[in-house]
């Protein structure tokens, strides 16, 4: 087998669910190894794990328990990521807490606040850290010791009617990313965002209600709304080789919302 990312070791915040578990079943499909982590191993939609998923289909992947928001766990998913190949060649902050945290400005209290940062921005500053520190040992592999990428949002660039923190905290991972890309250029680190539009990723019992896929699809340009595959698909390439010369980046993948 020789897939676009054969032989890599990729570790992704956030594994378990939606967009997350999509990167990871697409990265192994494509010869990653794939250290899967989360704060729970159900995927919240249903289904089995993503790495019983990946190892029937003849993939390699593991999983490791680990809270985004805690440097003690990202410490740990980053070693237990880095001791099966000797580096870790790519790190996706994929994890997010929203729900029923995310809200107006008037309806947010200060407990709301810290739970959306404390994974979705704070979470992503510790990855990042933690990947460089692994990161600034390993040698050059097609001029990259190695490559991360955050996932962001259309709503880090433009305001979400209604959620001030999830907003606030997306438009830190905008410009996170390019302050790491920046600072670690140099030394060969390629450090990327993604920025999904709207993705069905909702658990069938937490369907999005009717006003949020009716304004999606009246901002989306595209007839339909986003599949997990086509951020899988922009993950990847920035994951591979084949990407090269393009860090500090913030990728759409958004139908064509931002555009709109
Ligand atoms: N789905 C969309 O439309 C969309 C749009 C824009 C941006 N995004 C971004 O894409 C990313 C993935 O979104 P999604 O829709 O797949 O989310 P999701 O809610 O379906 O999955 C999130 C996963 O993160 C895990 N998680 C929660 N807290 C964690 C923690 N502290 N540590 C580790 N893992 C934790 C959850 O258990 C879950 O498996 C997020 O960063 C989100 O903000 C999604």
């Amino acid at each position: 087998m020789s897939g676009r990312v054969q032989g890599k070791t990729v570790a992704i915040t956030g594994a378990s669910s939606g967009l997350g578990r999509a990167m990871a079943l697409r990265f192994a499909a494509e010869g990653a190894h794939v250290v899967c982590a989360d704060v729970r191993s159900d995927p919240r939609e249903g289904g089995e794990p993503t790495v019983d998923v990946i190892a029937a289909s003849g993939g390699s992947g593991e999983y490791v328990e680990a809270d985004a928001s805690r440097w003690d766990d990202i410490d740990r998913l980053v070693t237990t990521a880095a001791a099966h190949s000797g580096r870790l060649d790519v790190m996706v902050n994929n994890a997010i807490v929203a729900g029923p945290h995310s809200k107006g400005l008037l309806e947010t209290e200060e407990d709301d606040w810290d739970a959306i940062m404390a994974v979705g921005l704070r979470g992503v500053f510790l990855c990042c850290k933690r990947a460089v520190q692994q990161m600034l040992t390993q040698e050059p592999v097609a001029e990259a010791r190695g490559r991360i990428i955050n996932l962001s949002s259309q709503h880090g660039m433009i305001g979400a009617p209604g959620h001030v923190a999830y907003c606030t905290a997306k438009g830190g991972v905008v410009n996170l990313t390019r302050q790491v890309a920046v600072d670690f250029a140099r030394r060969g680190i390629i450090v990327n965002a993604i920025a999904p539009g709207k993705i069905l990723t909702r658990p069938a019992d937490e369907p999005d209600t009717p006003e949020v896929l009716a304004y999606s699809h009246s901002r989306t340009p595209f007839s339909r709304l986003g599949r997990p595959d086509d951020v899988a698909a922009a993950a990847l390439y920035l994951a591979s080789d084949e990407c090269s010369y393009v860090s500090g980046t913030n990728l759409l993948v958004d139908g064509g919302w931002m555009a709109y």
